[in-house]
């Protein structure tokens, strides 16, 4: 059901027909709200690659997002305005790596990871 409405939300700000501004909320569930919201529905799930636990630099997250990056669609101000874009990107940016978030029990949790640890 959450995902439905994700994905309802994001197909809203791809065909730029959405009047919806994130704002900087305090991070829900331990993740950054834009994150849960918006990058989480392709970057959990396989859509796009994992950004998470790769201490990518917070600008060049701002830059993919204000101007997208091949498949990566862009979102504008009205979309998620300066103050959330700074603020998620520095928190992708010091996250650890996604095994950890996808710990999270709000998360359908994919199973991307498999854990090689007994071995
Ligand atoms: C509609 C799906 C979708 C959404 C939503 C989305 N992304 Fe992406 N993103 C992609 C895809 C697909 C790529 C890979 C682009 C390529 O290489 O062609 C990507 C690439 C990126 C990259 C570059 C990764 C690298 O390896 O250099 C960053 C950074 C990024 N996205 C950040 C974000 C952030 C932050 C959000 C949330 C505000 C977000 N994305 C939302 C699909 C998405």
């Amino acid at each position: 059901m959450q995902s439905n409405k994700i994905r309802i939300l994001v197909a809203s700000l791809a065909l730029s027909c959405a009047h919806i501004a994130l704002a900087a909320d305090p991070p829900a569930e331990g993740r950054d709200r834009t994150y849960a919201k918006v990058c989480s529905f392709c970057h959990d799930k396989g859509v796009g690659p994992a950004i998470l636990g790769r201490a990518l630099p917070a600008a060049y997250i701002e830059n993919v997002v204000r101007h997208g990056f091949r498949a990566m669609p862009s979102f504008r101000s009205s979309e998620i305005d300066n103050a959330a874009l700074a603020s998620v990107a520095r928190w992708v940016s010091q996250s650890p790596a996604s095994k950890a978030s996808t710990a999270s029990p709000a998360s359908p949790a994919p199973s991307a990871a498999p854990a090689t640890k007994a071995q």
